[in-house]
């Protein structure tokens, strides 16, 4: 079991999950989903590791370990908190 940790809310995910659903939840907002818009921007506070690889899409968009795309990651396991602008 894996968990998205936001303010003071959190969400479980099942292990290798996406993490969109979660983050949607969490109030990230999202546009077109694939990657190319950057809507859906998070920085990562604690648990990086846990991510999956930076996809082709996020290095594009300069986005690196601690700042990713939530449309494009997946949670490995454990848990990750997350920041976003909220609008
Ligand atoms: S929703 Fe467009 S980049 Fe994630």
């Amino acid at each position: 079991m894996a968990m998205i940790k936001a303010n003071d809310q959190q969400i479980e995910l099942s292990d290798g999950a996406p993490i969109r659903d979660a983050c949607e939840e969490l109030g990230v907002l999202f546009g077109c989903r694939e990657g190319l818009c950057g809507t859906c921007m998070i920085d990562i506070l604690e648990g990086e590791d846990n991510l999956s690889e930076l996809t082709e899409e996020e290095v594009a968009m300069d986005r690196d370990r601690e700042h990713r795309l939530a449309c494009q990651t997946k949670i490995k396991k454990g848990t990750v908190t997350i920041n976003f602008d909220k609008f």
